[in-house]
């Protein structure tokens, strides 16, 4: 896995691209009946287990989970508040850019190496960049969130 800042190609690794390849299966199962616009996202943590999430929408509009969020409440719940998230994939059915939103860069940031790599579909193609380059300034309350670094 090659994390850098930016990739100028803009060619993930063989890695990323099967890590884009599960968030792309994931979209599938989007509820998106609102937007029409079916994300999901693929996690690898650093014990290499790949958990994967999809966005679910509400009448409420609201109340909708994003791709990203589903991914890590269902690894958390999966295999607990310790995991560590190595690599980020994002990938959509709508072929639309689809950056990870504030809200779902906030949550991760409690769980993800600031040198993982995340990859997502931008306007000139799939693009790669590290965590920290994605969220340089996380929201953290000294000595009671977990900041990781
Ligand atoms: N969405 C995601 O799943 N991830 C994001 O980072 C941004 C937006 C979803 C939420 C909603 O279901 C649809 O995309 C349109 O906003």
């Amino acid at each position: 896995m090659q994390p850098a800042d930016e990739n100028p190609q803009n060619l993930p690794d063989p890695a990323l691209e099967s890590l884009l390849g599960e968030a792309r299966l994931a979209a599938q199962h989007s509820y998106s009946p609102y937007s029409g616009f079916r994300v999901g996202a693929a996690l690898r943590l650093t014990t290499g287990a790949v958990v994967t999430g999809t966005n679910v929408e509400n009448v409420s509009y609201g109340l909708t989970i994003c791709a990203e969020r589903s991914a890590l409440v269902r690894a958390v719940s999966q295999f607990g508040p310790d995991l560590r998230i190595q690599a980020v994939a994002v990938a959509n059915l709508n072929d639309a850019p689809s950056p990870p939103c504030g809200a779902c860069r906030q949550m991760l940031a409690e769980f993800t190496l600031p040198d993982a790599p995340v990859v997502f579909p931008s306007a000139t193609g799939v693009r790669t960049l590290t965590f920290s380059a994605l969220l340089p300034e996380s929201f953290s309350l000294q000595d009671q969130s977990r900041k990781i670094v």
